[in-house]
């Protein structure tokens, strides 16, 4: 990430350098040129290949001297770290753990990261103090705590290459465009669903954890009042209340229709996607009586009227219907269970 930043911003000051030189003809009045000396200072990233390392050396020796003095007090001694601040040691063979540690030893593939995070961003607080024969020497030290060095090397710019960090196979290209079973197939990018399912109703399930919140005292997150986050806390109660008589209401239409994911006609159609539809237009069910097609083909719309009167008595909204139901007496019977069919939807 850090290179990646780097990048940015070195190629952001050449760019606008390339850029002015270009456009000098057509001025925009924006900025002026970066100066050599300021891409200079910002142009200090350290490539996997050892490209941008000044010319320097350092050994484990030095570098274990400015260590203990200014970095040991918050990576530890021996870069076991001091309570939270990161480790820079240990952690070999953690990295398929469910909590692994990842370290300089452990989990970093370059050694150029350490020496350019080091020069640029360490000591913490005190970022780029370090001279360029210090920065190898301390990173020297740290591959000496890692073991990865022995106590007398000296590490400069001509070996840096050598060194091989033991996870540097842990990284490669993102190959998943070839490897995936799914790159075989041609991918769906777009309108690859007809329909949009909802699964669940946020405001049904209650999910909004504004009373829980409450509970431990932590502040809204919102600016409502409390008059009106408690009325939609007892709202989102109600509707629960209505959504589980909704269902036992349905234990009387269960035998004749499903509902749901899979649903499949039975002797009446399955109700997925039935509220706002007309009469007599569940795809692919071959039962329906003369009459509702009928009444479909008239103009009758499941909506909220029309279902409240099919319930109440089906023979006599459509007469003739094929569906042998007393019908509902309740009603809260109704409208829990038209509630009921519109959160089950799932066309
Ligand atoms: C005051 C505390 C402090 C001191 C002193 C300090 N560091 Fe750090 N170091 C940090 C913190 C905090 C981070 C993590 C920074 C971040 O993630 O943004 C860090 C990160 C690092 C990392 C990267 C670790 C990783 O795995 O991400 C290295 C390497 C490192 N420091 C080396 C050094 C060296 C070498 C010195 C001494 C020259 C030093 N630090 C001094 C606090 C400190
Ligand atoms: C004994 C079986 C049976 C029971 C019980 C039953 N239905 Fe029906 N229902 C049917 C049949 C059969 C149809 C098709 C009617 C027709 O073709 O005239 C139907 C049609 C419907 C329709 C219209 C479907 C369409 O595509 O236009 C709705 C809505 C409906 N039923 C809701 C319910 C509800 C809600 C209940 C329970 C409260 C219920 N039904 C109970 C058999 C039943």
């Amino acid at each position: 990430m850090l290179k990646c930043l780097n990048a940015i911003i070195i190629s952001s000051g050449l760019f606008f350098a390339a850029w002015s030189d270009a456009a000098s003809s057509e001025k925009f009045g924006l900025g002026r040129l970066a100066t050599q000396q300021e891409i200079k200072a910002w142009n200090i990233d350290i490539r996997p290949d050892g490209s941008g390392l000044p010319k320097g050396s350092g050994s484990v020796v030095t570098g274990e001297e400015i260590y203990l003095e200014q970095c040991a007090s918050c990576h530890g001694e021996f870069g076991e770290a001091v309570g939270r601040w990161p480790a820079l040691s240990g952690g070999e063979d953690t990295l398929k753990d469910d909590d692994p540690v990842k370290t300089v030893g452990s989990y970093w593939p370059y050694l150029s990261t350490v020496w350019d995070y080091v020069n640029r961003a360490m000591p913490f607080g005190n970022a780029q103090s370090l001279s360029v024969n210090d920065v190898y020497a301390v990173t020297a030290y740290i591959l000496n705590l890692n073991d990865l060095v022995d106590d007398d090397f000296v590490l400069s710019r001509s070996n840096f290459k050598d060194i091989a960090m033991p996870n540097k196979g842990g990284f490669y290209n993102d190959d998943r465009k070839d490897t995936e079973i799914w790159s075989a197939r041609e991918v769906c990018m777009s309108d690859c669903k007809k329909h949009v399912e909802i699964t669940a109703r946020a405001r049904v399930l209650d999910v909004t954890p504004e009373q829980e919140a409450k509970r431990s005292g932590r502040e809204q997150p919102t600016n409502k009042s409390k008059a009106e986050t408690s009325q939609e806390a007892s709202l989102a109660g109600e509707n629960v209340k209505l959504l589980l008589r909704g269902e036992k209401v349905f234990n009387k239409c269960k035998s004749c229709h499903a509902l749901g994911e899979s649903a499949k006609h039975k002797i009446g159609p399955h109700l997925n996607g039935i509220f706002g539809k007309a009469a007599g237009q569940q795809t692919g069910f071959k039962r329906y009586s003369k009459s509702i097609l009928l009444a479909g083909e008239n103009g009758l719309i499941w909506d909220n009227r029309n279902l409240t009167e099919f319930l109440i008595s089906p023979k006599k909204k459509v007469r003739g219907t094929k569906m042998v139901f007393v019908g509902l007496k309740k009603p809260e019977d109704i409208e829990a269970v038209i509630y009921y069919i519109r959160s089950a939807d799932k066309e």
